[in-house]
């Protein structure tokens, strides 16, 4: 982390620009427009992600002095994993938008760090490539998966399985997309993810998706398979020179996943509290339940036995006008008073951030667009930056509030402007 500081100090550019802002500025420049609008964009008129940012800000550091902070650390542990800050890289899927292989580059950048990378159930990479990605740069390094509840228990059952397999610490459900909330930035472009395939691999290498595919197309229900331009030529140009029994071979269309058939079995809106009561028979692995708002869906989780929460919004793209997460965790973390790990996410894109989501009671944070830009300006190296910033300016604000490590920080550490 003070290899940042000291290169400042020492007149030389850091890979990706040490602020939020401009990171976001600058990756912008690089990015696609449709890229720009799925990565970037809110729900709606972007209300959530502006109430994010607004209750940050409400917040303010009081800081102590005179209390030695020379020995300071950011380490905590979590599901079995010792890390070395308190940070996540988040879920995010479709990164194919932004960089091809974007998973396995976000994997290698987490493990430089020694961060938990969470696998998004949206992936453009098999867990397993990735997982084998992180194993060569850190052995074991942590990882988790996230869950999206298919329509489909079996194929629910296989993921998790597969997690197991990859040596997942931990899995998390996410629960405030049981469908796709309203974008207009993607709508107005015609663009909705996976339009054009992104983000499915996990789903297509997956045995159970493979079959339920065959079965839907047994059924008469496949889809026409959708043909490009340039595959037509290529046909034309074979049936020119083919006998007709070998062509009608070669152009019978396999059972193909289409857009539909995806967005039919990716999620599950009737999910209820019985399928995640479900989950300690289905896996080992520590549960998280990711995007929960209201107090007594914390204590109702509390008391489904599950391991963890993440208050969260999804970065503010499901729904507009909704609470803030940083709102909702100070008044969750009181209800469930330690008894389960709590974890935050949704506009937390500096270290000043983190701190204050840490002092409200938060164990950790997660971090979502700030790794998905710095991949944007520079491959594996940037999304590892830019939350290696965020973890530099971290370290500084603890010692400079005057606070040594995570366990002790309180909500004390903060005075709430009005
Ligand atoms: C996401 N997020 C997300 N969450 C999840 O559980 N599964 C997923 O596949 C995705 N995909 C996704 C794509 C993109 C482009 C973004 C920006 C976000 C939500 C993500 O995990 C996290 O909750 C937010 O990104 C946190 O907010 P910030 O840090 O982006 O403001």
């Amino acid at each position: 982390q003070n290899d940042i500081y000291q290169a400042g100090v020492h007149g030389r550019t850091p890979v990706v620009p040490t602020d939020f802002d401009e990171l976001e500025r600058r990756a912008r420049a690089e990015m696609s427009d449709r890229a720009w609008a799925y990565i970037a964009g809110g729900a709606g008129g972007g209300r959530t992600m502006a109430a994010n940012r607004r209750a940050l800000d409400r917040r303010a550091i009081v800081p102590r002095v005179l209390r030695d902070v020379s020995e300071r650390t950011l380490e905590i542990e979590l599901f079995g994993d010792r890390l070395p800050a308190p940070i996540l890289f988040a879920p995010v899927g479709a990164g194919d938008l932004v960089a091809r292989g974007a998973d396995r580059m976000i994997g290698h950048a987490a493990a430089e760090l020694g961060l938990p990378y969470i696998f998004s159930n949206q992936g453009g990479v098999r867990m397993e490539d990735v997982a084998a990605e992180m194993d060569l740069v850190r052995p074991g390094a942590p990882r988790w998966f996230q869950l999206y509840w298919s329509t489909d228990d079996d194929l629910v059952d296989s993921l998790l399985q597969r997690a197991e397999g990859v040596g997942a610490s931990a899995v998390a459900v996410t629960l405030d997309t049981t469908m796709l909330g309203w974008r207009p930035r993607d709508l107005n472009i015609g663009s909705l993810p996976f339009a054009r395939g992104e983000g499915i691999a996990q789903y297509t290498s997956d045995p159970r998706f493979t079959e339920i595919v065959s079965e839907r197309a047994a059924q008469g229900s496949s889809e026409r398979p959708e043909i490009s331009l340039g595959a037509l030529r290529t046909l034309f140009s074979i049936a020119k020179n083919t006998p007709g029994s070998l062509l009608r071979n070669i152009i019978r269309p396999e059972p193909r996943v289409g857009v539909q058939t995806f967005l039919d079995i990716y999620s599950r809106p009737s999910l209820s509290w019985t399928e995640i009561e479900s989950l300690r028979e289905r896996t080992a692995l520590p549960v998280v339940l990711k995007g929960v708002l209201h107090p007594d869906d914390a204590r109702r989780a509390v008391d489904s036995g599950v391991d963890g929460i993440i208050v969260s919004n999804h970065g503010g793209r499901q729904i507009d006008g909704a609470i803030s997460s940083v709102d909702a965790l100070a008044a969750i973390a009181p209800v469930v008073d330690g008894r389960i790990k709590v974890l935050a996410d949704s506009g937390i894109y500096s270290g000043a951030d983190v701190f204050k989501v840490l002092a409200l009671g938060a164990d950790a944070v997660c971090i979502g667009r700030p790794h998905m830009y710095g991949l944007a300006l520079a491959g594996a190296d940037g999304a590892r930056d830019a939350v290696a910033n965020i973890i530099a300016e971290l370290d500084l604000t603890f010692g400079l509030a005057g606070h040594t490590n995570v366990d002790e920080l309180t909500p004390e550490a903060l005075a709430t402007l009005v």
